[in-house]
């Protein structure tokens, strides 16, 4: 069975950019958590953690991963499990339940980048991010902060790839690279 390709790892990383185009590259199918939740609850996620609070919207976040790790569609000639890429927010990995959940399915691949680079990819864009926003505090203190609390949630990826210094299209090639140098499936013959 080949495994699913995750992307995880802090805001602004580039999970959703990098996933698109590694899903295209692969021609796999590219699966947004985030876009998930934003479906399930029909509101945008700035507005869920206002609205409801973050506490709603981790359940949320747990129910959308565990309902994609149990989605076993298969294709329908070979019957194998399709493929696919899942990027997911950069929150899911602080969490046991997720974090299990989503190594039974496949690898799980960390985005990185140093605290100065988050801080000047979201300076436009903070707002829709309620964890930076937390605390009215200056922006890259704020990244610092969080970055620490979460190091040993980040750490039990399998592989991380820092993007600070590479363009999108660079990074896909680290993680398609990395994905199929880690497991016994690189050298199976296609079905
Ligand atoms: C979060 C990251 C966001 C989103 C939510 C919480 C986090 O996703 O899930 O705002 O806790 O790091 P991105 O990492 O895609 O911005």
């Amino acid at each position: 069975m080949t495994p699913k390709l995750i992307l995880t790892g802090f805001m602004a990383t580039g999970k959703s950019a990098v996933g698109s185009l590694v899903a295209r590259r692969l021609s796999w199918r590219f699966i947004d958590s985030d876009a998930e939740i934003v479906a399930r609850a029909r509101k945008p996620i700035a507005v869920i953690f206002a609205e409801l609070g973050e506490s709603r919207f981790r359940a949320i976040e747990r129910e959308t991963i565990a309902a994609l790790a149990d989605d076993d569609r298969r294709c329908p000639r070979s019957g194998q499990p399709l493929p696919a890429v899942i990027s997911t927010g950069g929150g899911v990995l602080t969490d046991e339940q997720n974090c299990a959940a989503l190594r039974r399915i496949g690898v799980i691949i960390c985005l990185s980048a140093r605290p100065e680079v988050i801080a000047a990819r979201v300076s436009r864009s903070a707002a829709k991010r309620p964890k930076l926003t937390e605390g009215d505090r200056p922006l890259e203190e704020r990244i610092r902060e969080l970055m620490t609390e979460r190091a040993a949630a980040y750490a039990r990826a399998d592989i991380t790839v820092d993007t600070s210094d590479l363009a999108p299209d660079l990074v896909a090639d680290r993680v398609i690279d990395a994905f199929f140098a880690r497991g016994p499936w690189r050298c199976k013959p296609s079905a």
